[in-house]
């Protein structure tokens, strides 16, 4: 697969570019507090722009070859990153589980919500998914809104199994194509 390219009125949707890692740097480094609370991986971040270029081309490469999909999400003239959303294969092909993150000042004007109803469109049309996952902390109010908003239903409360507690939701096919798709 090659450059993917999704639009929505207000975003640039694509999958990761050679010269992306002083975007991507940025888009990180300016909301380490914001991230910090729910990822645990930031809690390891700043890392350096050599290490920033090495993790754009592995997303490049697995991307490609169909392993793990990660979008950035860009400002339409492509010149600020403001957030990602991947999807997880976790039993391949039809459960994926999903993925995201805006940059501290692009929250609350619901460029997740937009990106994530786009995202769908590829999971469930272009990867043939039939079931998609996202697990969000109890705690991360506005990380469950969004798959509340877009008629995610409830699964499961996994308080003990793994290591914070969390809401599993799910959307499959069949309710994408009645109630988003069109
Ligand atoms: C989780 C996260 C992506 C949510 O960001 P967000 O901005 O709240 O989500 P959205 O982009 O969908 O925006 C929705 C909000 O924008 C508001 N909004 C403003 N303009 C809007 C518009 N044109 N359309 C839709 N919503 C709009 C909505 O009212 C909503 O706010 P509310 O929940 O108070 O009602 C963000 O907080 C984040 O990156 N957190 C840190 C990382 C993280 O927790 N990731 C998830 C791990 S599971």
């Amino acid at each position: 697969m090659g450059l993917k390219v999704l639009n929505t009125p207000r975003l640039l949707i694509r999958c990761y570019q050679l010269w992306d890692e002083v975007l991507l740097k940025d888009a990180i480094d300016s909301s380490l507090d914001h991230l910090q609370p729910w990822l645990e991986w930031s809690l390891s971040e700043p890392e350096t722009l050599e290490r920033k270029k090495e993790r754009v081309i592995e997303n490049i490469q697995k991307f490609k070859n169909w392993e793990d999909w990660t979008f950035g999400i860009f400002t339409p003239d492509n010149g600020k990153q403001l957030g990602a959303i991947g999807i997880h294969p976790r039993v391949w092909p039809w459960w994926l589980e999903i993925w995201y993150r805006l940059r501290k000042d692009a929250v609350w004007y619901g460029y997740m919500t937009e990106a994530v109803r786009e995202v769908m469109k590829f999971w469930f049309v272009e990867l043939w998914a039939d079931f998609v996952e996202i697990h969000t902390s109890l705690k991360n109010l506005s990380s469950a809104q969004i798959p509340k908003r877009l008629w995610f239903e409830l699964r499961d409360e996994l308080l003990e199994k793994r290591t914070w507690p969390r809401k599993v939701r799910y959307m499959t096919k069949d309710v994408y194509q009645k109630r988003i798709s069109h």
